[in-house]
């Protein structure tokens, strides 16, 4: 059978009540301009990295190299005291620049080390550093915050960004949540390597990204320094926080994985998670070596939140995953994690892969064929959900985790692997994990790299699945 869809708003809608956030503008006063010198050459970085669906996320006018993070969550206040350190360079002359950044009391900025003026528009933290930043050059930037995280609410109803548990902290980003809880260029085209260093009270485990580099208790608070290595988009960081069960082992491929089991969940999660280390073997026969050096599962007892995030090499689900949820989530860490998008116009290329990959499983494991889960699915009349966009093409940002993305972006693939074959079909997906390992790509590419691949023509098929609108007829 078709899996559940688990990851549809539909059920994220009834969870997460409809409301808008209405972004508080702190009045543009700090701005005092310090020591501001004459014509400033250079012109102001943009506020946005230019994604139509969500046009404030990221910025223009310089990269992120490194995120220094360093975290102290009170967990019984719930308040968070921040200090981050960007090592950046400007991609052109730059008189000042942006950061994402919502809520939460900013008390000082400094660009290499020297105060800089800033103020706060909406979720934009504006920075005028003393002296232009000429094209080409790198910089640090340190911020220090503080206060008590909000979510976001996305234009689907989900809530993202710090959300407070009743132990802890569930932190999940996609796609808008980074800026809830540090400054960041946050968008996917920027990724970054980061050091995360969460201090919590004793007894509390906080995990993030990567390798756990060091961890130290000192009056009652532990703090866990985290180290991700490998280029990472701001909305697959975390810092989650909890009463957590914690395993660690190394696999045969020499990948260190690290699990961290809310006790209220680990009768359910354990004969799942136990099962990790042969999805990641699949996963790599078919996709290729596994992206990262570091792997496992956030298991957090979080209801209501309504869905799992593929956070960078430690999936985040908010209860005991089933096999599809944690297939589904790992496969991410090929397509979408190691390989990024450009825009969020392209999720197809992250949520119709994982879907397919849960499909695969299926086939694989004694279960139903991926063909069974597409004919169930085309068995659907015109007027279903099912149909109400394409995939390539989802129109806003309130419907890139709908299920059009999920599944007829699945059932794109499927009709490629028809059209190819498997030999290619695989060579394509292993193909595209390697050439885009760590970086990015786009639709486009993709079609061509299939086309190249197989040698065949597919504008058609992937004009009819990916951009046209309504059920396509039976090819
Ligand atoms: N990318 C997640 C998945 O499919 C789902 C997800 C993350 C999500 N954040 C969200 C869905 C916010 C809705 C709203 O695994
Ligand atoms: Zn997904």
């Amino acid at each position: 059978m078709t899996p559940p869809p688990r990851r549809q708003p539909a059920r994220r809608r009834t969870a997460v009540p409809r409301r808008r956030t209405v972004l508080a503008t702190v009045p543009v006063a700090v701005a005092a301009l310090i020591g501001a010198t004459g014509p400033a050459a250079g012109s102001a970085g943009a506020p946005g990295a230019g994604d139509p669906y969500f046009p404030l996320s990221g910025n223009g006018g310089y990269h992120v190299r490194h995120y220094g993070l360093t975290l102290r969550y009170d967990t019984a206040s719930r308040h968070l005291d921040g200090k981050a350190v960007l090592t950046a360079r400007a991609t052109r002359d730059l008189s000042r620049f942006d950061l994402d950044l919502t809520g939460l009391k900013v008390t000082g900025v400094t660009v290499d080390r020297t105060p800089a003026a800033f103020r706060r528009d909406g979720q934009e933290l504006v920075v005028t550093p003393r002296h232009t930043l000429r094209a080409g050059r790198g910089f640090h930037v340190t911020v220090t915050y503080h206060g008590t995280p909000k979510p976001v609410t996305d234009p689907d109803g989900s809530a993202d960004g710090w959300i407070a548990t009743d132990d802890g902290a569930f932190v999940a980003n996609e796609p808008q949540g980074a800026m809830t809880w540090f400054p960041a260029n946050a968008h996917p085209r920027d990724k970054s390597s980061y050091d995360i260093t969460i201090t919590v009270p004793r007894g509390r485990t906080a995990v993030a990204n990567g390798a756990l580099v060091g961890r130290r208790t000192a009056h009652g608070q532990t703090a866990f320094h985290w180290r991700e290595t490998q280029p990472m988009a701001a909305y697959l960081a975390t810092a989650t926080v909890g009463t957590f069960k914690v395993e660690q082992y190394t696999t045969h491929d020499g990948i260190h994985v690290y699990n961290a089991v809310d006790p209220r969940e680990a009768a359910r999660a354990a004969p799942v998670l136990k099962k990790l280390p042969s999805v990641l073997e699949w996963e790599s026969k078919l996709f290729g070596p596994y992206p990262f050096r570091s792997a496992g599962s956030i298991v957090d007892h979080a209801p209501g939140i309504g869905y799992a995030l593929e956070t960078q090499t430690r999936p985040l689900y908010d209860s005991a995953p089933d096999i599809s949820t944690l297939v589904h989530e790992n496969a991410h860490q090929w397509f979408g994690d190691s390989v990024s998008l450009t825009a969020w116009k392209d999720i197809w290329l992250n949520e119709g892969f994982a879907t397919y990959a849960e499909w695969l499983y299926d086939e694989q494991h004694g279960g139903d064929s991926a063909q069974d889960a597409f004919d169930a699915l085309y068995a659907r009349p015109a007027n279903d959900h099912l149909w109400a966009f394409p995939p390539g093409d989802p129109g806003s940002g309130e419907n890139i985790f709908d299920t059009p993305v999920y599944a007829r972006g699945a059932m794109t693939l499927h009709e490629l692997r028809k059209t190819v074959g498997d030999r290619d079909f695989f060579r394509i997906l292993r193909a595209w994990a390697a050439g885009h390992r760590g970086g990015h790509g786009t639709t486009a590419q993709f079609v061509r790299l299939a086309e190249r691949t197989s040698g065949e023509r597919l504008d058609g098929l992937f004009h009819t699945w990916l951009y046209t609108k309504g059920k396509p007829d039976r090819a």
